[in-house]
């Protein structure tokens, strides 16, 4: 029997989007199998998730590891190519917008009878100095079928000339994962395990290009976060790539007044948001379950591609161009706006249901 269903993931953010998809396939009977591409392979960015979102492991690993933009995404789409020759599915999944989203979207759209389904459509940040941004646009030019997380994200492609035939709002399938695994992940009391008080610490994650790759804005940040430090302890889970630039600029010093970690697990990095006082960070992820938490979040970038998040009013964007004293106060004053309770203004379709109407939409087409 070939498989219906070939779904695609390949780095950190990816996993937590596949786990319930995957889950939804399976209780559906459509015969599927999970494609990881190996973009990321540390313990703590790849097998660790698996672990958390008890997810079933890869029937395809391709292995490709870490190299520039182009090496990487070329490497993804030589591995990918034979196993579509293999199994003929009719639809490729692919999600987000990492590299191995637009190299699979790519392979797969150039094969007779592969349709490619992209799962968080539509969302743009209109930087087109983002590699992200970049693979946004891209897979979902390359798409037959766009299934889009919120509202905005129908109105971005439409803009663009796609077909609304194409696009179906589905909400946001990693909030599924975020709530099947809350309950288990305040099980963990991991707060009190590392010697925070609950509500009272902030956590932040950095790893954008942007913000890492640049010594005086890395610079900049870690030192905001420093002195924010003598308010609230800081934890700092960190990146690889963020480590590799603090080592290569010198900048260890700075690392001093905060907590810093190791990239933590799915169910960790869930129980530290949830009772944190706030997030400072430049991923897109945690913008949108920091959201679902009704936790402050600052973000530190020029613009965010998940509008949603800042309209509900969890989240605010740093005043740009980034300065230590801006990011600082912009800290400060999220820490003391506190708790969001959302209640009713929760953003439609992120529900838990999101990968149910997945599976319900690739069927029905
Ligand atoms: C990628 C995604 C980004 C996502 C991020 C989450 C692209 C263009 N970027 O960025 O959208 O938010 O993942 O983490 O796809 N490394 C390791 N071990 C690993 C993975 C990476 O040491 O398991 C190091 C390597 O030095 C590597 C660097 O991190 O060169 C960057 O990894 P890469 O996958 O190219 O990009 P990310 O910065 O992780």
């Amino acid at each position: 029997m070939t498989t219906e269903v070939v779904v695609v993931a390949g780095a950190r953010p990816n996993f937590m989007k596949v786990a319930p998809l995957l889950a939804a396939l399976e209780r559906s009977s459509v015969s599927h199998g999970l494609v990881h591409t190996g973009q990321h392979y540390d313990a703590s960015m790849s097998d660790a998730f698996f672990r958390d979102l008890e997810m079933p492991a890869p029937r395809w690993h391709l292995g490709v590891g870490s190299a520039s933009h182009a090496v990487q995404t070329a490497r993804v789409m030589e591995a990918f190519e034979p196993v579509l020759v293999a199994e003929r599915p009719r639809w490729v999944v692919v999600v987000g917008d990492v590299n191995s989203t637009l190299a699979c979207a790519l392979v797969a759209s150039k094969m007779a009878d592969i349709r490619v389904a992209h799962v968080e459509a539509g969302l743009r940040s209109n930087d087109w100095r983002m590699p992200e941004e970049v693979n946004r646009v891209l897979t979902d030019r390359l798409s037959h079928l766009l299934l889009t997380p919120s509202p905005d994200a129908r109105d971005n492609l439409v803009r663009e000339g796609i077909d609304p035939e194409r696009i179906v709002f589905v909400g946001n399938v990693m909030i599924d994962s975020l709530l099947r695994l809350l309950p288990k992940a305040r099980a963990m009391r991991l707060p009190a395990t590392l010697g925070l008080e609950p509500g009272g610490y902030a956590v932040s994650t950095l790893h954008r290009p942007s913000n890492v790759d640049d010594p005086e804005r890395l610079r900049l940040i870690l030192g905001a976060l420093g002195r924010l430090a003598a308010r609230v302890p800081v934890l700092l889970p960190m990146h690889p790539r963020t480590r590799a630039r603090v080592r290569e600029f010198g900048l260890e010093a700075l690392l001093e007044p905060l907590l810093v970690r190791e990239p933590f697990g799915y169910l960790e990095m869930l129980a530290l948001q949830e009772a944190a006082a706030l997030v400072v960070t430049d991923s897109g992820g945690l913008q949108e379950e920091s959201t679902v938490l009704g936790v402050p979040c600052l973000t530190i970038r020029e613009s965010t591609e998940r509008p949603v998040t800042v309209t509900v009013g969890t989240n605010t964007m740093v005043p740009w161009p980034p300065t230590e004293n801006g990011v600082l106060e912009a800290a400060l004053a999220a820490l003391d706006r506190g708790r969001v309770a959302l209640g009713s203004r929760a953003p439609d379709g992120w529900d838990g249901k999101a990968s149910e109407r997945i599976v319900e939409a690739l069927s029905s087409r």
